[in-house]
């Protein structure tokens, strides 16, 4: 390294590893030198275009400065003990003139900014806010209801045994719904669950009754993917049993869900329906308008009915004793049913443009 001064070169000692100074120096020469840097400093500073980031203005600056300071700081000791305080303070007014005129830079750079480049018609940059998928609205909304009204969270696992799936839910051995065309089987006697009744017996053979459980999760079928059908979605599943509850309960209990999540004004009706595990079995259905030209229509968005004594006996209890009601319901029909989507399959495709909508 070698650094120029007025009058005389400066160098390292050959061989020195902290790059002491080998010759005496006059105060009157380091003073030049420290001079001669803060000009240079100045002089790049000033022939920067102020359009220059800062990061790379200091990074040109440190080229021009780094070592000659070093070796200046290095240098004190090279000088005659009387002038040292003189050169130290020279050294440290040094650097702060030097980070002034950083500063100083920057704040040129700034009000260029603001000036002629600056141009305030410009549309601001987008900002992707971050939305719930409209199913997982519909489902955080019908949980907030259910506990309202008493019940807890419960869940269970997808890949799951023909027996909880379908013989402890009282599906005689020969049931169309267990054909190979229609459930996924993983091996000998395991299947990805075709729906989330499953866990009804799951929480039955867990806790003791009154038991009130709302169970959310993803079920399979084999169906083709169309308009209305889909391999995989969400189902939630709702079960109450206890001592001496009757259909009252069950219906008393879905209209009053029906009531809270679409409104007093909203018609729903109960029809009969069939499903092996319970007895009398129902479903409801809810008036809507999917804005599609179709107008009302009734929409199927529950199966229902009173838990089948069988299904009872299965899971370890006295059904002369303990009675109940369950529900499963699709939650993308209902958020179909919120928001006017006719075609199940938006909700699978992850358009932004779609889902974006939603965001709140
Ligand atoms: N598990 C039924 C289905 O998937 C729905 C249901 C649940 C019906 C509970 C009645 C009681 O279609």
């Amino acid at each position: 390294m070698c650094i120029r001064t007025p009058d005389r070169v400066l160098r390292n000692t050959p061989g020195s590893s902290h790059g002491l100074f080998s010759l005496s120096v006059q105060l009157s020469e380091y003073l030049a030198l420290a001079d001669a840097i803060a000009q240079d400093a100045r002089a790049l500073l000033a022939g920067l275009d102020p359009a220059t980031r800062l990061d790379d203005a200091k990074g040109a600056l440190n080229v021009v400065k780094d070592a000659r300071l070093a070796a200046l700081q290095s240098a004190l000791r090279a000088l005659p003990a009387d002038d040292r305080r003189a050169a130290g303070s020279a050294f440290n007014l040094l650097k702060q003139g030097i980070d002034t005129a950083v500063v100083d830079f920057a704040a040129r750079q700034r009000a260029t900014d603001s000036g002629a480049g600056f141009d305030g018609t410009m549309p601001g940059r987008g900002v992707w806010r971050g939305s719930l998928h409209p199913v997982t609205l519909v489902i955080d909304e019908i949980c907030e209801i259910f506990r309202e009204l008493g019940f807890t969270i419960a869940l269970g696992p997808e890949a799951e045994t023909e027996w909880y799936n379908f013989g402890a839910l009282n599906f005689p051995p020969d049931h169309p719904a267990m054909e190979l065309h229609d459930t996924l089987y993983l091996g000998d006697r395991t299947l990805l669950r075709t729906h989330t009744s499953p866990v009804q017996v799951r929480t039955l053979q867990q806790y003791a009754p009154p038991v009130r459980v709302l169970a959310p999760g993803q079920v399979y079928r084999r169906d083709f993917f169309d308009a209305t059908h889909a391999p995989a979605f969400m189902q939630l599943e709702g079960l109450a049993i206890d001592e001496g509850i009757s259909f009252v309960d069950l219906k008393a209990t879905l209209a009053e869900f029906a009531r809270r999540f679409y409104g007093a004004s909203r018609r729903v009706r109960f029809g009969p329906s069939y499903f092996p595990f319970v007895e009398p079995g129902a479903q409801m259905d809810v008036e809507v308008d999917l804005n599609d030209g179709k107008g009302l229509r009734w929409v199927e968005i529950l199966g229902c009915g009173m838990v089948h004594p069988r299904v009872i006996e299965e899971a370890g209890l006295d059904s002369e004793k303990f009675t109940g009601w369950a529900f499963g319901m699709g939650p993308a029909r209902i958020a179909m049913s919120r928001y006017d989507i006719s075609d199940i399959r938006v909700l699978y495709d992850s358009d932004v443009r779609f889902l974006e909508q939603f965001a709140r």
